[in-house]
């Protein structure tokens, strides 16, 4: 009897628990933990070990722990419950271990320890606890218990869970798109892809499923990846002060221990295995449009024009789902777009991109060429007895491909020639959680093919978006050739980077939602997705032109900078709210271009290196605890600070500047770091710095990218009296050809004291720039230079058309020495 009651809590999927946490955070817990249930069972002592080359098995005679050395930093564990592992498969992982990491193992009284030179992993004999620490064996993460499985008698295999230690000052970033503060401490979050429209601050789960954090505890950074795409769970010493758990409802326990100490390392790490974004076609990160919907044509034509006789930047427009015949996909609603060939060809003439919107729902129609195809090859996703997976979207009644199954995502990819021959530049990924009306999403029954590792949708669903967008990415390349794809996705599973970039669904135009994204966005940088964005002004309820505006200011500061509003809301253009406000928005879209060369540059280190776009104060000072708790002001790249301004009517806050001296971008007024100051917040300013002894590089306003040619590019070099090294990347802007180093990032390395400067150049890559020549600018120069020598040679500046001093220089230039 008791028996049943406790099948019963687990069949429900969502149990609502009383509220633990005071704020309110709207969690649904694990039925599983909360009711009385069937013994958990642990891990025992430790009973022996065997060794295969970088892998170790230690088992307590019946489960088995599989420790892998991925390379000198990262480690893996991985449980089997009764000794047998699953398959070895991840649709997160994009790297293959190390082959050349030093490793060995010890062994003592007490303990098993592996290591490599940056970490030791503990396997304690008599309980089977692991840790992890450094190569000098300071821990900085502990099991609290030993790992331990229930299993699960409805579908088979094991609820899994892991509790390790929570100290006293540890807090918790990462966690994806959760609409919370950035340290996640005291919370008890899940991770099952949602459509969330209109979500509140605090509701969760969302879209997106990153079961990575990042532990910061004495000044020190670990991360764990639990690369697990069942519904999971994290406990950041909610429930019990000194413990954080993450477990799951199947699947299997596997995480990966990711050494730091720093935090950026960390994040690096992490994309070290799952992959970073491929470099983004330039236009891909200009100013977007969007609307649900813009149709007919001719409403797309006058958005256009508009654009362009108001000399606002612009470099793509939008079609959301109204472009379709009865929402079906890869369809024309011919009434709207009678020759959509010639409309996108027209709009291109005039710089603009045409990006579509793709749902995952297929109309049930024996008419529809689509619908055929998918049906004829059994393309359709089934439920447990074999009848197909239908529900209701856009179109009506649907049926969906199962993008798990490498055929169908194959399949999926060749769908998508008929609107890239109408010269559709990029595409949207909507509806993918997958979301279904009424019911929320599919049923846990339905079957999916998983690559070969069959499984229920309890399996596939955290991964459903991220394959159908896969395959959105995989197609799109082979029809474009070898012209770089822009795609965007609503959900989104870890390592979804390699395919797209993201957006965080449908929030709400009000300014707690402005601050909202702030913190989503900061927090899907350090969880590996840092080519993200907001649907800025908010997608449903009206924005006045005050949000509007300070929206748009921090949108210049999101990696994807797109406007989206619902198909009810008033005009969203950026001349919607009156000249005003209009000013200030073109101000600042034209300052998102003037920086393009900056933040492709930001990219091409996300992309290369794996550092995050966005930066929260934390990632840059994790010494200084009170920095670990700050989430309004952030880096973008190595040397932009911004503070968006978060409140209506505010006309100064106060700002964290970290490190190093400062310039206010609008004024050029320095400011010394390591402390706050209080900023002016004028409606057509925003707090905006620029670290001390960077180089930006700088582009004139242009209304698209690539409409000027540069012949010069302009670097604005800021005073200081320290050493300062900036990258300046180019590239052919749409190709893959920088896979083949045909790219250029140049490096300068400027140093200043106070009666000189000197600049150094290098470079590496194959590509020759289109610019011949570098107009440097000086800027906070403590002395009036008389004497600038360039590699070897005196020269003279020269004035611009506003009188400003600048000095010209050959791009190959070795160094200038300014005095
Ligand atoms: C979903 C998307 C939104 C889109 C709408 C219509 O709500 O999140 O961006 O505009 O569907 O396609």
């Amino acid at each position: 009897m008791a028996d049943t009651t406790k099948k019963e809590g687990i069949a429900n999927e969502i149990v609502p628990i009383p509220e633990i946490l005071e704020d309110g955070m709207q969690h649904v817990n694990n039925p599983v933990l909360d009711l009385p249930r069937i013994e958990k069972q642990y891990l025992t002592a430790v009973k022996g070990y065997s060794q295969d080359r970088n892998v170790f098995y230690f088992t307590d005679g019946r489960a088995k722990v599989e420790v892998l050395v991925v390379s000198e930093e990262i480690i893996r564990v991985r449980l089997a419950p009764e000794g047998v592992f699953l398959a070895d498969f991840s649709y997160a992982i994009s790297n293959k271990p190390d082959e050349y990491v030093n490793y060995l193992l010890e062994e003592s009284d007490t303990h098993y320890k592996v290591k490599t030179n940056a970490v030791t992993c503990f396997i304690q004999k008599d309980n089977f606890y692991i840790s992890f620490g450094s190569a000098e064996e300071k821990v900085l993460n502990a099991d609290f218990a030993a790992m331990h499985w229930e299993e699960n008698v409805d579908f088979g295999g094991y609820y899994v869970y892991c509790t390790k230690e929570a100290q006293e000052d540890e807090v918790f970033f990462g966690l994806g798109d959760k609409a919370t503060n950035l340290n996640l401490r005291g919370r008890r979050v899940r991770n099952w892809n949602s459509d969330t429209y209109s979500y509140a601050f605090n509701q969760d789960p969302l879209y997106k499923t990153i079961p990575f954090y990042i532990g910061v505890t004495q000044g020190d950074a670990y991360g764990i990846f639990f690369d697990n795409t069942f519904k999971t769970f994290f406990d950041f010493a909610a429930e019990h002060h000194d413990q954080t758990s993450f477990w799951s409802e199947g699947g299997e326990l596997q995480y990966y221990y990711i050494h730091g100490p720093k935090m950026i390392d960390v994040v690096k790490r992490y994309h070290s295995i799952t992959g970073t974004h491929y470099m983004p076609p330039l236009w891909g990160i200009g100013y977007h449009q969007c609307r649900w919907s813009y149709y007919p044509e001719k409403k797309v034509r006058d958005v256009a024009t508009e654009f362009r006789n108001r000399e606002i930047p612009c470099d793509a427009l939008y079609l959301d789902i109204d472009y379709m015949d009865g929402y079906r996909c890869f369809t024309w609603n011919k009434r709207y777009f009678p020759d959509p060939k010639k409309m996108i060809a027209d709009l291109a003439a005039d710089g603009f991109k045409t990006v579509v919107m793709i749902d995952p729902g297929i109309k049930v129609d024996d008419q529809y060429w689509v619908f055929k195809q998918g049906k004829e090859n059994n393309y359709f996703c089934r439920r447990g007895d074999d009848y197909f997976m239908e529900g209701f979207v856009w179109p009506g009644r649907c049926q969906f491909p199962d993008f798990t199954n490498p055929e169908v995502r194959e399949w999926w990819g060749t769908l998508y020639k008929g609107l890239v021959d109408d010269g559709v530049a990029g595409f949207w990924n909507d509806m993918n959680e997958p979301a279904v009306f009424g019911r929320g999403t599919f049923p846990d029954d339905v079957r999916h093919q998983f690559d070969g590792h069959r499984g229920s949708h309890r399996k596939a669903h955290n991964i459903y978006g991220m394959q159908m967008v896969r395959a959105t990415y995989e197609g799109l390349k082979k029809l474009y050739r070898n012209k770089r794809p822009f795609t965007i996705t609503r959900a989104a599973y870890a390592g979804t980077q390699r395919y797209s970039s993201v957006w965080t669904g449908d929030n709400i135009a009000t300014w707690e939602h402005l601050r909202i994204g702030t913190l989503q966005l900061q927090r899907l940088s350090v969880s590996g997705m840092s080519f993200c964005g907001t649907d800025i002004g908010g997608f449903t309820g009206e924005p006045d032109g005050e949000l509007y505006t300070r929206w748009m200011q921090f949108g210049v500061f999101s990696p994807f900078m797109r406007v989206h509003s619902a198909g009810d809301t008033r005009d969203r253009e950026p001349w919607s709210f009156g000249p005003e406000w209009e000013a200030i928005c073109k101000k600042f879209i034209e300052l998102r271009y003037k920086l393009l060369p900056y933040i492709y540059s930001v990219f091409w280190q996300q992309h290369k290196y794996g550092d995050p776009i966005l930066r929260p104060i934390a990632l840059l000072e994790q010494h200084i605890a009170k920095n670990l708790q700050r989430e309004e002001e952030f880096a973008f790249g190595d040397h932009l600070l911004v503070s968006p301004v978060l409140h209506p009517g505010q006309a100064s806050k106060i700002v964290y500047l970290p490190e190093g001296t400062w310039y206010y971008y609008f004024n050029n007024k320095v400011y010394v770091g390591s402390q706050e100051h209080t900023i002016d917040t004028p409606l057509d300013e925003m707090p905006f710095f620029v670290r001390g002894g960077a180089i930006i590089p700088e582009f004139p306003v242009m209304q698209y990218t690539g409409e000027q040619k540069i012949e010069s590019l302009r670097l604005n070099y800021y005073f200081s009296a320290d050493s300062c090294d900036s990258y300046v990347y180019s590239d052919h802007g749409d190709t893959f050809a920088y896979e083949q180093d045909v790219y250029i990032d140049k490096h300068f390395i400027a140093e200043g004291r106070n009666n000189g400067v000197s600049i150094r150049q290098g470079e590496q890559g194959l590509y020759t720039p289109n610019y011949s020549t570098f107009d440097l600018y000086l800027i906070g120069l403590p002395f009036t230079p008389s004497n600038i020598i360039v590699d070897g040679l005196k020269v003279e500046s020269k004035k611009d058309t506003e009188g400003l001093s600048y000095v010209q220089l050959d791009r190959d230039f070795k160094k200038i020495t300014i005095q």
